[in-house]
């Protein structure tokens, strides 16, 4: 099998993390964030490892609903706010699909749109982040328009966290605190409001149901948790070396010689560049693992190919085995050095990567 580029998906991972969130929120029901094809690591792979521990699952667009559905018949599967009309609600009442309403105006449009199976819906309350979500009076009309309504299965209420991986508490719980209100005032009902960070490091926030996203694929948001609950990354990025040479001291590496030899130095180009999803703007020094040993990142990221200094490593033989991000390198850590974060790097692999799942 030629095999240069590839990532590798663990089971075992992913089903030691979703247990983290069980011990962190034994009451909660899990609402399992599957969006943007599982975060980059396959959306039905995830729904099938997790489908005994989650009780649902979540995504961002009706196309992603769709397949989801198409593989899991029985699945509670969330539609999170998007643009609604009269086709894609019903469509949402075939597909047996909960929706959030975001906005008044859905609310309204829902409200007046008769559907062959009643739907649940999960009305979102904009408590800070100014993204999505009603204000408080609007959430009020939305509820009061749909709370009686024969083909509304049943209502739940939602926010979303603006500041949650903050180590400062107070501004999430302020926020918690508004839904928990108005919810309290409108009788009862289930609330969900805690991703990832809430649910590590908010735990009065977990209420009736959690919505883990990031935390399943092994990035802790906060850094905060203890040693026994750490998690465990469940994508491993993986090239191999084609190539290796000796430049001189001075020498320059990569486009516009971006990177240039303080020394004699031994360059190794690696089978991985930003059409495979590694991040173009990684700077110099970026690390990565080859046979397990960091080294650092020489020269621009091009299209195919990247460029490392192994001088220090001089073992290293074409065909080694190098590791962009997972076991020993985290992609938070990764996302450090290029400006951005692991949610990224997960979701930007493309398909021309190979995929084993184990
Ligand atoms: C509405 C909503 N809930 C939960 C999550 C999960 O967040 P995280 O991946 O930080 O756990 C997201 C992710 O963006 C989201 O949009």
């Amino acid at each position: 099998m030629h095999r240069t580029t590839w990532i590798e998906l663990s089971s075992e991972a992913l089903r030691h993390n979703v247990s983290v969130v069980r011990q962190l929120a034994p009451k909660a029901a899990i609402l399992a964030m599957v969006k943007a094809n599982g975060y980059g690591h396959g959306a039905n792979w995830v729904a099938e490892q997790l489908n005994s521990q989650a009780n649902g699952f979540a995504v961002a667009r009706l196309c992603e609903a769709m397949r989801l559905r198409d593989s899991n018949p029985q699945a509670r599967i969330l539609l999170l706010g998007t643009l609604l009309d009269r086709e894609v609600l019903q469509k949402c009442a075939q597909s047996q699909l909960d929706i959030v309403i975001h906005d008044l105006a859905s609310a309204k449009l829902l409200a007046n749109t008769p559907l062959a199976t009643p739907i649940t819906v999960w009305l979102k309350l904009n408590i800070g982040m100014n993204r999505l979500g009603m204000s408080a009076g609007e959430f009020c009309d939305a509820h009061h328009l749909l709370n009686s309504k024969s083909h509304i299965a049943g209502i739940q209420h939602m926010s979303h966290f603006s500041d949650a991986e903050e180590v400062d508490a107070s501004l999430t719980q302020q926020q918690a605190k508004k839904l928990a209100e108005l919810s309290a005032s409108l009788g009862q009902h289930p609330i969900s409001m805690a991703n990832s960070a809430a649910i590590i490091a908010h735990p009065t926030t977990h209420c009736d149901w959690v919505r883990p996203g990031i935390m399943l694929y092994g990035d802790d948001p906060t850094q905060r948790l203890p040693a026994e609950l750490a998690l465990k990354p469940v994508m491993r990025f993986k090239a191999k070396i084609i190539a290796m040479r000796d430049v001189a001291n001075g020498d320059g590496v990569g486009y516009n010689r971006r990177w240039k030899a303080a020394m004699p130095s031994r360059i190794a180009t690696v089978a991985a560049g930003y059409a495979d999803g590694y991040p173009r703007h990684a700077p110099d020094g970026t690390p990565v693992l080859v046979n397990d040993q960091r080294a650092s990142l020489a020269g621009r990221v091009s299209m195919d190919l990247l460029t490392i200094d192994v001088s220090h490593l001089p073992q290293t033989a074409v065909g080694d085995e190098v590791t962009l991000w997972g076991e020993g390198l985290t992609a938070a850590e990764v996302g450090s050095h290029c400006g951005t974060i692991s949610y990224e790097l997960f979701t930007r692999i493309t398909t021309r990567v190979n995929r084993y799942y184990s």
